[in-house]
């Protein structure tokens, strides 16, 4: 890794200038590398509440070393607001993640959709693609993912037909919260014939090049981790249910030692919650909990410091960086960033605060400040 002249350090929870001074605009993001270079990909936010659905688009950012970041644009731009596209300003575009195929040599975007004027009703998965990492990213289309598919682990009880008859009488009590109801009402065999709600979600690819898209569904009261086609452009069909009726939202995946592991949060809209940990030695599970992977007072620990996680940028096997945002829901755009290594002991990860992530135990990262 070549050594930079760091000017400013990133301050978790400051402002974190780019290259022309300006903060930042890349929330719910996740880290694509590519060619020597990371490219960041976020959710462009503008001025107050209103600045949480999308009147710009996807924000990519370039870095050749994690700290300077240069402003590369929009990588995908939403449409006028007086178009009917699924993409119009004024909808709702969160969490973008970014992958590189290697068969078809272009890069795939995925992220939660809610088309403007829908609330959070949607849930649906929006699919854009790019010959280049920077863009511009053609909108392909918007899914409800894997219409027509049961999960690998569905239970013959939500295959029965009057279990989906009773959900979709019931369908007007359920809320995308920590609804108590969830376990009796059947969501997945619902929405069997339309295709599986997906809100919250990351990307993961795996050492062997099979790529799953993680999202909350069935309300979010359940996580699914569908496999990706080997052109990553659609679901395969194959899918499996994670934590039921546990209300995980922004999934972070990771893998050490060849497990894999996952930090996700509570559902609790904007306000921060306490973050649970997970592992499985397959992505498909079965995945058990492990608690609070949050070292520190009881007020880090009930709220993530103050964030919420959206990426995991695996730099090598030991070295990883958990990044969270903290959300500004009054005025979005100033939202924060929260970058913290994930520290291991006896193999089972860990977060601990620290105010300069730069300077203090990433060999990687301290390495540039010398
Ligand atoms: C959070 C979610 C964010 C956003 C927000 C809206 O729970 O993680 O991505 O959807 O709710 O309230």
């Amino acid at each position: 890794m070549r050594k930079t002249e760091v000017k400013n350090f990133f301050t978790n929870g400051g402002l974190w200038p780019d290259t022309n001074g300006i903060h930042i605009n890349a929330h719910g993001g996740g880290i694509l590398y590519h060619e020597d270079l990371y490219w960041w990909f976020g959710e462009h936010k503008t001025p107050g509440t209103a600045g949480n659905r999308a009147y710009i688009g996807v924000h990519v950012y370039s870095s050749p070393d994690l700290h300077e970041w240069k402003d590369e644009g929009v990588a995908l731009k939403v449409d006028p607001e007086t178009s009917d596209s699924l993409i119009s300003a004024g909808a709702i575009i969160e969490r973008p993640k970014v992958l590189y195929n290697k068969l078809t040599r272009q890069f795939v975007m995925y992220f939660h959709l809610e088309p403007t004027g829908c609330g959070y009703s949607s849930a649906m998965s929006g699919i854009a693609v790019s010959s280049n990492p920077a863009g511009p990213y053609r909108f392909i289309r918007a899914v409800r993912p894997n219409k027509g598919f049961w999960p690998q682990n569905v239970k013959p009880e939500q295959m029965n037909a009057d279990s989906i008859t009773k959900a979709l009488e019931n369908t007007a009590k359920i809320e995308n919260c920590s609804n108590p109801h969830t376990p009796e009402m059947n969501i997945l065999g619902r929405d069997l014939p339309i295709g599986q709600q997906a809100r919250d979600m990351t990307l993961f690819l795996d050492d062997d090049g099979k790529a799953y898209h993680i999202y909350s569904s069935e309300h979010n009261s359940t996580l699914h981790i569908a496999e990706l086609t080997p052109d990553f452009l659609d679901y395969s069909g194959r899918y499996w249910r994670a934590f039921e009726h546990r209300w995980m939202e922004a999934p972070v995946i990771f893998k050490n030692k060849g497990r894999y592991f996952m930090i996700a949060s509570d559902c609790t809209g904007w306000a921060p919650n306490a973050p649970r940990l997970a592992t499985a030695d397959h992505i498909s599970g079965p995945w058990r909990e492990l608690g609070n992977p949050v070292r520190g007072t009881t007020e880090q620990q009930n709220t993530t410091f103050r964030s919420q996680g959206t990426f995991a940028l695996q730099l090598d096997d030991a070295n990883i960086i958990f990044m969270a945002d903290r959300w500004n829901p009054t005025n979005a755009i100033d939202g924060r960033y929260i970058w913290l290594p994930v520290k291991f002991e006896h193999d089972v990860p860990y977060l601990e605060w620290q105010e300069n992530p730069y300077l203090e135990n990433v060999p990687f990262m301290s390495e540039l400040a010398g």
